[in-house]
């Protein structure tokens, strides 16, 4: 069973920061709401830091030179930051604060309103960006990335980065304004007091990073150890009967012992440390308050200027320069946590499609979403592989120096074993993927000279198991050809013989599919997915193995549709059941990447080569098949 040493090493991998400036790059895309949101902030910030304190300030000292005037009298002399000064009474002090308050109010909600509505705007962005990569990605691409990685990344990964890059953004302006607000009013104020402040606060500087980098390697480390406990309890439990016949019950219980106290003693290592932050912090936060204390009160000795207000004043900004510094560790750890889902979008945003068309080639005929039809030259169907190596992987060279030449019309059929490139050389026809080497023509074309959409709006491709989108049986024809219309569709339907079957669901063409069509047989899905190909009407057909995992019954039906279908189209079909193809024009026999045979059946028959001897052997399997059947027959006849 495997082991759970939970690589304590993958915390500390490196994290490479570079990766943030194209995630930034999508909030700078909204900068009229960055920039409103840079005012709110300022005078959000101007209010706290600043103006409040500094009324406060004034009033405390106003209420001690006024000890025994009428409460009209009192004169609040307030000095301002950048020199202004001013006096207000007592009503007037009031009515200050208070537009004060209301005009910050308005500015949080515009704050609050703005930034989700940034959050929203780059959640979209990033996933339409990504879903748009996914499209444009080649074949290749999708044998090495799985569906749910893909829909991770579009999912949770996009909308955790939203909410960290436009949360993290109003954080980190928020917080340089507070501190440089806070800055200005204490030099304003005294710089002396503002220098002892500065002096006495390093420990805070140190203490709350320093607790915040601790705590998130902790948590990492406790949290690895729980995903891979996860793992390992799936993998037992799974494995539950397999343990029994291994009779190794008690080695499992003593592994699932020792994997829950490691757990147990990470997570208390962690528990413990942030137990201890909190504690830390109002400490040194109460030493730096000690130190101003002592310090500033010498210093009152010597300088009249520095009244008890000033004293309370700077008292209160031990916290607001605290609280900023905090903040910014918090964030740091929140920055570090998402790194690794912004790394895999920008991979996903980053990862250049396989298969594109040169500039000349896209100046012609256009992209993939803005295609240039008028330039489309209208397509005959003559292939040729000229000297095609191909490898998916470096050096496993899987097609070699194959040569072939299909006249425009001709059916063609491919045969051979499991593995033997069959799929890749349809594959390399329709440029899902190219060759390693050598060129394949269209109509005597390299078809790099044109681009991959005229190639595939001539290419009708069914593959061995059909996808059925959900929606209407007419929308899942339609795809073959958007603009279809419903003549088109029903002539389709006739073509491969589903239409009366269609006809005979009680919504016709409007009965809705759900899930993959899986109230349909396999044989109908089938056909579907052949009058899909069919409807755009194509030049080559193409067909992978597309009868395979049908019954004979319905083979025939399919068998009879192809022939009908095929009639002046270039067609390629590879065939497992050997016949479905007898009466094709050529049949080709390929092995280990090359084609050994080539020629009509009976031509291959009488060579008395590999396919002869495929032949024969599936001739013989038949023949078992139709015993049983018929025995079948006749045990079910005796039951009823
Ligand atoms: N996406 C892929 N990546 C790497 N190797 C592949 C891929 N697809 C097929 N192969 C390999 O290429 C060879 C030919 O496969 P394929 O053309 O699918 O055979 P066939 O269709 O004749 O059964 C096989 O050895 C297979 O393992
Ligand atoms: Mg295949």
């Amino acid at each position: 069973m495997a082991s759970f040493a939970f690589e304590e090493e993958q915390i500390k991998t490196k994290v490479h920061f570079g990766v943030w400036g194209k995630i930034i790059g999508y909030a700078l895309r909204r900068w009229y709401l960055l920039a409103i949101l840079a005012i709110t902030m300022l005078l959000t910030s101007f209010h706290d830091a600043s103006f409040v304190p500094l009324l406060n300030k004034a009033a405390i000292e106003a209420i001690r030179l006024s000890q025994g005037l009428p409460f009209d009298a009192v004169v609040i002399d307030v000095q301002f930051i950048f020199g202004i000064r001013f006096t207000v009474d007592f009503w007037g002090y009031g009515l200050t604060l208070l537009i004060g308050i209301l005009l910050r109010s308005l500015c949080i909600f515009i704050t609050f309103f703005a930034t989700n509505y940034l959050e929203m705007s780059i959640y979209v962005d990033i996933r339409q960006d990504g879903f748009r990569r996914v499209q444009e990605l080649s074949f290749s691409y999708f044998d090495k990335t799985s569906a749910g990685w893909l829909i991770a990344r579009l999912q949770s990964d996009t909308s955790k980065i939203a909410d960290m890059i436009s949360w993290g953004i109003i954080r980190v302006v928020w917080l340089v304004f507070d501190l440089v607000l806070t800055l200005i009013t204490m030099f304003t104020v005294s710089w002396q007091m503002a220098l002892i402040l500065l002096a006495a606060s390093p420990l805070i500087m140190i203490i709350a990073p320093y607790f915040e980098m601790v705590l998130l390697k902790l948590s990492r480390i406790a949290r690895n150890a729980f995903s891979g406990y996860v793992a390992w309890l799936a993998e037992s439990i799974a494995g539950a009967k397999t343990i029994k016949t291994l009779a190794i019950e008690t080695t499992v219980q003593a592994e699932a012992d020792e994997i829950v106290t490691d757990i147990r003693n990470k997570n208390f290592k962690r528990t413990k440390f942030q137990a201890l932050f909190h504690p830390s912090v109002v400490f040194v936060m109460s030493l730096t308050t000690a130190i101003v204390i002592f310090f500033g009160s010498m210093f009152m000795k010597t300088d009249t200027t520095i009244t008890v207000a000033t004293f309370a004043l700077y008292i209160g900004f031990v916290r607001a320069i605290f609280n900023p510094l905090q903040e910014f560790a918090e964030l740091f750890g929140d920055i570090v946590q998402t790194q690794s889902s912004v790394e895999k979008i920008v991979s996903l945003i980053d990862t250049k499609p396989q298969i594109v068309d040169r500039p000349d080639v896209i100046a012609k005929y256009g992209t993939l979403f803005h295609e240039r039809k008028e330039n489309y030259e209208p397509i005959k169907g003559d292939i040729e592989f000229k000297n095609v190596n191909f490898s998916y992987l470096k050096d496993i060279e899987i097609i070699h120096d194959m040569n072939l030449k299909i006249k425009a019309g001709q059916s063609i059929a491919i045969v051979g074993e499991t593995g033997s490139g069959k799929s890749t050389t349809v594959n390399l026809l329709c440029r899902f993927y190219e060759p390693t080497s050598g060129q394949l023509l269209i109509d005597g074309v390299d078809y790099r000279e044109r681009s991959v959409s005229w190639l595939r709006s001539n290419i009708g491709y069914v593959q061995q198991s059909p996808f059925i989108f959900s929606g209407t049986i007419r929308k899942n024809i339609a795809y073959g050809k958007l603009d279809a219309t419903d003549e088109e569709i029903i002539h389709a339907a006739k073509l491969v013989d589903v239409h009366d079957f269609i006809m005979s669901l009680p919504n016709g063409y409007n009965t809705e599919l759900q899930d993959g069509g899986s109230e349909l047989s396999v044989g109908q899905k089938q056909l579907i997915s052949f009058a899909r190909a069919i409807v755009r009407d194509p030049v080559i057909m193409i067909l992978d193995e597309a009868t395979s995992s049908i019954d004979t019954e319905t083979e025939v039906v399919i068998q009879k549709a192809i022939k009908d279908v095929l009639k002046g189209r270039t067609s390629i079909i590879i065939a497992h059941r050997l016949s479905t193809i007898v009466d094709s024009d050529r049949i080709l026999v390929m092995s280990n990447g090359k084609i050994i045979e080539d020629g009509t059946h009976r031509e291959l028959i009488t060579a008395q080569g590999t396919y002869h001897h495929l032949y024969m052997n599936q001739f013989a399997e038949l023949k078992v098949e139709e015993q049983i059947e018929t025995y079948e027959t006749q045990i079910a006849g005796i039951v009823d």
